[in-house]
């Protein structure tokens, strides 16, 4: 991996080819710990504002994509970082940048694959807890942890 700086910004328009790459590399439809986004997702998602972005010297390492459930509740759909970049802290920098924009008095939530060590580890980390076990969630075989980050007293 590159030696400079990460860098954490929102998404722009010029980035969704990127993005949709990186989501295909990361995601792939045979592996039942992961789940690829829908078609235009990532697009979607990049228009409305919801995602966030890692670079370093420009090249984008990494995204997070959050969104409003209802007010005080937030929900963490998806998160990658490219595979010459894992663990070195990137995948903390973005969710820490998520847990910033929303603030402390919101809840966060996402769901994890129960075999996906490294996901689980990086949210745990950051305060998240196992709240449910959703059998089936992606279909047949395709179980989920529910995990929440409670609000924080203010
Ligand atoms: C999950 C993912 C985003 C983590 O990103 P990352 O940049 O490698 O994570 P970080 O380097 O910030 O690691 C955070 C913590 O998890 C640990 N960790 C990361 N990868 C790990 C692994 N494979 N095994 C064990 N621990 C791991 C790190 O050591 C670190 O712990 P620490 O704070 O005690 O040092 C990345 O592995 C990825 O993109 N995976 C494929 C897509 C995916 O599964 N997304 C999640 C779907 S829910």
């Amino acid at each position: 991996m590159s030696a400079g700086a990460v860098i954490i910004r929102s998404a722009t328009a010029d980035d969704i080819e990127s993005l949709e790459a990186i989501e295909i590399g990361c995601f792939t439809t045979t592996d039942p710990t992961v789940a690829q986004a829908a078609p235009g997702e990532v697009a979607t998602a990049v228009r409305r504002g919801e995602v966030l972005v890692a670079t370093i010297d420009r090249e984008i390492v990494g995204f997070v994509q959050a969104s409003a459930r209802s007010p005080g509740h937030h929900f963490v759909d998806d998160i990658a970082v490219i595979e010459s970049a894992r663990d070195h802290g990137i995948g903390r920098q973005l969710v820490g940048a998520v847990l910033t924009q929303v603030g402390e008095s919101c809840l966060v939530a996402c769901t994890i694959a129960p075999s996906n060590t490294a996901s689980l580890i990086l949210f745990s980390r950051l305060g998240f807890v196992i709240t449910a076990f959703l059998p089936d969630y992606y279909g047949p075989g395709k179980d989920r942890l529910w995990l929440e980050r409670s609000p924080r007293p203010g």
